[in-house]
């Protein structure tokens, strides 16, 4: 395995426009603890993001707002009302948080690389890099208003707002970031090119309303191998519910899970993105040329979760 490595800085500043990186999301586990008088699921979960897959955003300055839309997947979002992108509703959301009257004065672009509605966190990665470049420009808002605005957004944007490894309770709210003893690990990423509403399979997971205690968090772990065996060890309460919704989870998981170094298979949130966690970056490479060869019509790709 290799050594630990920080995430590359999120955001960079070239020739006056602003780009701020947006990293795939993945629940390594995501246990449900409990549902809240307002249907909100309450989690116990730990979030991981990809290095280097992602969405990405630039901003520059203009004289009203514009919004639009580039890259592989962006034709999923081309439908959509303005007013519905998470993107355009951060930034008016952070520009209104500030005071400010009318429109945030700012060209946008989200190249869109991750698939939509995949349990890969993308909306909300795009949101909340939307946040942090607003914040850059702006100046910050207080913690809490910062907070405020991301969960109304989405559950999993105050989690992405930190983007990097963290446990994440409540209904996403609670954000711990873990500290040098996260080793970071390989992993491949599979969609199975198969959308899957996040309401839809927590909906389903209802008609099972079981309920866990949180686990017991591993503290000062820093070998990748003990993670890995106490990773294999957890689950996604989602799994099942998302896989009657989607049966091509199963054929995803079970190809993942006969690569060669696999030591974990699992779903990412609601799915239906599910993942493959491998012992050193070979492992993980290996495996996506394999699959990419047998299995052409996925979305897939190795990376590194920090
Ligand atoms: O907050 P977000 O828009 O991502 O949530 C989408 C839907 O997923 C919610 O309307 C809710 O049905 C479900 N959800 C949940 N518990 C969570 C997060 C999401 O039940 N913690």
């Amino acid at each position: 395995m290799q050594a630990t490595a920080p995430m590359a800085a999120l955001e960079a500043v070239q020739g006056g426009t602003l780009r701020s990186f947006a990293p795939a999301k993945v629940n390594l586990y995501l246990h449900l603890t409990g549902r809240r008088a307002d249907g909100y699921h309450v989690l116990d979960s730990l979030f991981v993001f990809a290095r280097d897959l992602g969405d990405a955003l630039t901003i520059e300055p203009a004289d009203s707002f514009d919004f639009a839309l580039t890259g592989p997947q962006s034709t999923a979002l081309s439908g959509e009302q303005l007013s519905e992108n998470l993107v355009a509703r951060a930034a008016f959301g952070y520009w209104r948080a500030l005071g400010r009257d009318g429109e945030p004065p700012l060209k946008i672009v989200l190249d869109k690389r991750l698939p939509v509605a995949a349990g890969l966190g993308g909306g909300s990665s795009d949101a909340a890099a939307c946040l942090r470049a607003m914040a850059g420009l702006f100046g910050p808002l207080a913690d809490d208003e910062l907070l405020a605005l991301a969960l109304h957004l989405g559950a999993d944007v105050p989690a992405c707002l930190v983007a990097r490894a963290q446990w994440v309770s409540g209904i996403g709210e609670m954000c711990e970031p873990l500290a040098s003893d996260w080793p970071g690990l390989h992993a491949v990423l599979v969609q199975p090119a198969k959308a899957l509403s996040t309401p839809a399979v927590f909906k389903a997971r209802r008609q099972h309303d079981l309920f866990r205690q949180p686990v017991a968090r591993p503290a000062g772990m820093a070998d990748p191998l003990m993670w890995l065996d106490w990773i294999a060890e957890q689950c996604n309460d989602l799994q099942d519910a998302a896989s009657e919704l989607e049966p091509s989870i199963a054929a995803v998981l079970k190809a993942l899970g006969r690569q060669d170094g696999c030591r974990v298979a699992r779903l990412s949130g609601s799915g239906a993105s599910c993942f493959g966690l491998f012992e050193d970056v070979e492992g993980s490479q290996k495996a996506v040329e394999a699959l990419r060869a047998e299995f052409p019509q996925w979305w897939l790709g190795a990376t590194r979760l920090m």
